[in-house]
């Protein structure tokens, strides 16, 4: 039988599935659950500068503003007297206390002194690790890309010097060059990266003619983005790679392998699937590597990554003319008329 074991961020993982930052952990049965299931890890859901800011009275005046502006605040918020960062904390640390697999925590701040202070208090609660999650939507034409850059790179300077456990980076695909921003975090010390997380749109209802913001699960289409990063990342950094976004079934797990992921985060299929749904995943995992004869993760993985694949047609941009140029083989199995 095919041995799942990884490395992630210098934490050995029974298997390559964690579970990723959502609302799966809003109850302790679910968390439990996910144990049974036989996730390899789980991260807590973020905490948000929004919720160290608006704590206590405060809180409630202004829950009804942020939840226009976000769908994951309004999932962030299922009871407001849970909402506080100190709630928040003592729901963390609870969590660590009841599951055996690695718990890693989540933190998105905007203030210089949030992302430090909060660290430290969530080192404190005896977590396995801390994922930064540089969540940033573009809002500004002012706002230049390179300050931005700038300002991750210090946060994730500032918090590795302020905490001692593992710290990963979770980013958007949103950068003129995710890999340059990958590689400076890399040497400025990231010890994993999470590749990638998923904004949230707004969408307009057009009977009402007004905004909502509906939950953005992802498709199994979605995770070619991950794997191209994957493949084009694999030897090129020092710190974990963890792909994420549509991520939904065995196979797709061993696709992100055999670009040269170390693991995977799966959110949108244990919520179409159900929790129970990481079991079959990697039931299947299993199969297919016992169906090629691999007897560990470490046999494939990265065979399909750029360093390994001599084929210009693979990662680069001949890939995009060729297929251009192959446009009647698109109009036969896609006829316009
Ligand atoms: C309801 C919900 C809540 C989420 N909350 C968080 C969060 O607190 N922090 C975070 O970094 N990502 C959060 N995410 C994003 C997921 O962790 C993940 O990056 C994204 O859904 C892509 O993975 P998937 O395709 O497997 O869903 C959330 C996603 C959903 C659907």
């Amino acid at each position: 039988m095919a041995n799942l074991k990884t490395s992630y961020l210098g934490i050995e993982l029974k298997n390559p599935v964690i579970v990723g930052a959502s609302n799966i952990v809003n109850n302790l049965e679910n968390v439990k659950k996910v144990e049974e299931a036989g996730a390899g890890a789980i991260v807590y859901r973020s905490l948000f500068e929004e919720q160290i800011q608006l704590e206590s009275a405060q809180l409630d005046d202004k829950l009804h503003e942020y939840s226009e502006r976000s769908a994951e605040m309004i999932n962030l918020f299922p009871n407001i007297e849970h909402a506080g960062p100190e709630e928040h904390l003592f729901n963390l640390a609870l969590v660590k206390k009841t599951i055996k697999i690695p718990v890693i925590a989540s933190l998105n701040a905007i203030l210089k002194d949030s992302w430090i202070d909060y660290a430290r208090r969530i080192e404190e609660m005896g977590v396995d690790a801390l994922e930064l999650n540089f969540y940033y939507v573009p809002r500004d034409v002012d706002f230049d890309g390179h300050t931005l850059i700038d300002q991750q790179v210090e946060i994730l300077k500032a918090v590795k010097q302020n905490v001692k456990i593992p710290v990963s980076v979770k980013l958007s695909p949103f950068y003129a060059n995710p890999l340059n921003l990958v590689s400076k975090l890399d040497k400025a010390g990231t010890n994993g990266f999470v590749l990638f997380n998923r904004l949230f749109q707004p969408e307009i209802d057009m009977d009402k003619e007004e905004h909502f913001s509906p939950i953005n699960l992802s498709s199994p289409e979605d995770n070619r983005l991950p794997l191209r990063f994957a493949g084009l990342l694999y030897g090129n950094i020092n710190g974990s790679l963890c792909s994420n976004t549509g991520i939904f079934t065995g196979q797709d797990v061993a696709k992100m392998i055999l670009a040269g992921a170390d693991c995977v985060q799966v959110v949108s299929t244990v919520y179409k699937n159900k929790i129970e749904y990481i079991a079959t995943i990697l039931r299947d995992l299993e199969a297919w590597m016992d169906s090629k004869g691999y007897k560990s993760l470490n046999d494939f993985r990265g065979k399909l990554s750029n360093k390994n694949v001599n084929d210009p047609f693979v990662y680069k941009r001949a890939q995009y003319i060729d297929l251009l140029l192959k446009s009647d083989e698109i109009l036969v199995k896609h006829p316009l008329r």
